[in-house]
């Protein structure tokens, strides 16, 4: 492979050029030439290890930059960040890191290339290119990182041990990086992360949802979650996932294993949508499941109202992992109160007033709640399976249809309160109420077309028929 060709961009020359007039070495390393080597489009993030002074380095570029462009200074970190066009380049001086038991944030003192590599998380993040005049574009790769690459394989440069309970927010890493390339991780590092698990407490939930969100926007999300299952780290993140793992039998009946039943609808939902939010209404559509659970002798395994439990368990998770509690969180809860919805429509013959309700319950949302709730077919009976995706069919078809017609998307109701008021002659009463629910019930079942002349119509005989007189 010709590295240089990773280089090509002009910055790295000019990189070349500001190292050499500091008369230190410098070198990419990392990410960047990670998916170099994978293919996976030229990053635009780049991390660069000076043998000495990196804010100083990146100053000297910033001025050598045609741009001049400003260089962030974060001290305690001892790194500087500059732009330049659509790319990133953060500057580190090489360093040596020892981490004591109870902080990610290592004492840092100034190291060797070869310091700099060991402390790195895994092997294939620990190439790096040579940036000098003389050397430039040669690949240093001192534990074989390219042919992990190869392989397919994530392994820690160092210990495992040392490596995960030095950094434990790594063990999450690999587990992203195994989903995101679909690598496998080594046994040795698997059981290291499965030892340390309980060390993924000193990591802020902000870095935990960062990689989940990474595992979720994967092609195959279940890889990650079996992963995160397996080594214990899931119980300490998502317990509201463990907590579905399972299957009871009492007296004979057993219902379906409701954990790996959720991976699968994660994995199929992944295939329809890059909405990271509708995955991960997927992944929490069942969770109110655990505590709902109830076995009775006549009807067998319940989950009684677990898409509400599950809606309000929704707002806890999002508060205890700190992630906003804003309208994507309330779009998470709205699609798992209503993930039940459509199913009972796929299992019945399809009527118009029930795809209406549909309709106006789940709002601009309903296609999203479809998609939703094909990905939770997992019947493995082919027979319901065509069943359910044809009767999704025709709801999506009556969808249109209906919403061509009735408009009940965003439904507004056609007469208003003032307008009840005034053809009654009324005070405020309760009747106004009773008026525009029937109204809205009307249209909903198709009684009268969502249209002016007919609710109000309607409403004069709705008024009569509670013993108004018009004009009071
Ligand atoms: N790194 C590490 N331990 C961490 C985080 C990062 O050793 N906990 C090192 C790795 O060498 C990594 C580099 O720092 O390649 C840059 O980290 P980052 O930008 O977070 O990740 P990338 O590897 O670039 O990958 P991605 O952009 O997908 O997160």
């Amino acid at each position: 492979m010709n590295y240089k060709e990773a280089l090509h961009h002009p910055i790295f020359k000019i990189i070349s050029q500001s190292a050499k007039e500091l008369q230190l070495d410098s070198y990419v390393i990392g990410g960047f030439v990670r998916d170099f080597i994978l293919k996976r489009g030229t990053a635009k993030d780049i991390d660069v290890v000076a043998i000495g002074d990196g804010i100083k380095l990146a100053k000297q570029v910033a001025k050598n930059l045609p741009n001049k462009p400003k260089v962030q200074v974060f001290k305690t970190y001892g790194t500087a960040m500059l732009r330049y066009d659509d790319i990133e380049v953060e500057f580190v001086g090489a360093r040596k890191e020892s981490y004591t038991e109870d902080s990610r944030n290592p004492a840092v003192e100034n190291g060797t290339l070869a310091d700099d590599q060991n402390r790195r998380d895994f092997t294939i993040n620990a190439l790096a290119l040579n940036l000098s005049t003389e050397n430039f574009g040669d690949l240093l790769d001192p534990f074989n990182g390219a042919q992990d690459l190869d392989d397919k394989i994530i392994r820690t440069p160092l210990n495992p041990d040392i490596t995960y309970s030095d950094d434990p927010l790594r063990m999450l890493r690999a587990i992203r990086f195994a989903t995101q390339l679909n690598f496998t991780i080594e046994t040795k590092s698997l059981k290291a992360i499965t030892k340390n698990s309980d060390r993924i407490k000193i990591i802020t939930n902000e870095r935990i949802v960062t990689e989940i969100n990474k595992i979720l926007e994967s092609k195959v999300p279940s890889i990650g979650f079996l992963l995160l299952e397996q080594t214990g780290l899931l119980k300490h993140i998502l317990p509201e996932l463990t907590a579905l793992k399972g299957i009871d039998e009492i007296e004979g009946q057993r219902h379906k294993d409701n954990f790996y039943h959720t991976l699968e609808v994660v994995d199929n939902i992944a295939e329809n949508t890059d909405n990271v939010w509708l995955r991960w209404a997927a992944l929490l559509h069942d969770i109110g499941k655990a505590p709902t659970k109830r076995f009775s002798k006549k009807v067998g395994w319940t989950f009684h109202a677990h898409e509400f439990e599950g809606s309000k368990m929704v707002y806890h998770l999002f508060k205890r992992l700190k992630m906003p509690l804003n309208d994507k969180m309330k779009f998470v809860q709205k699609m798992v109160f209503m993930s039940s919805r459509p199913i009972v429509l796929a299992q019945d013959i399809v009527t118009d007033s029930a795809v209406r309700r549909l309709v106006f319950d789940a709002g601009e949302y309903v296609e999203d709640l479809m998609t939703l709730c094909e990905a939770d077919i997992t019947t493995k009976n082919p027979k319901k399976f065509n069943k359910y995706h044809n009767n999704f069919k025709i709801v999506r078809e009556k969808i249109i249809e209906v919403e061509a017609r009735d408009h009940v998307r965003n439904f507004q109701p056609p007469i208003s309160g003032e307008e009840i008021i005034a053809a009654f002659n009324l005070k405020p009463s309760r009747e106004i109420g009773i008026i525009k629910e029937a109204i809205k019930e009307a249209i909903l079942e198709g009684v009268i077309p969502n249209e002016y002349e007919a609710a109000h119509a309607f409403m004069l005989e709705k008024g009569r028929k509670l013993g108004l007189t018009v004009g009071g």
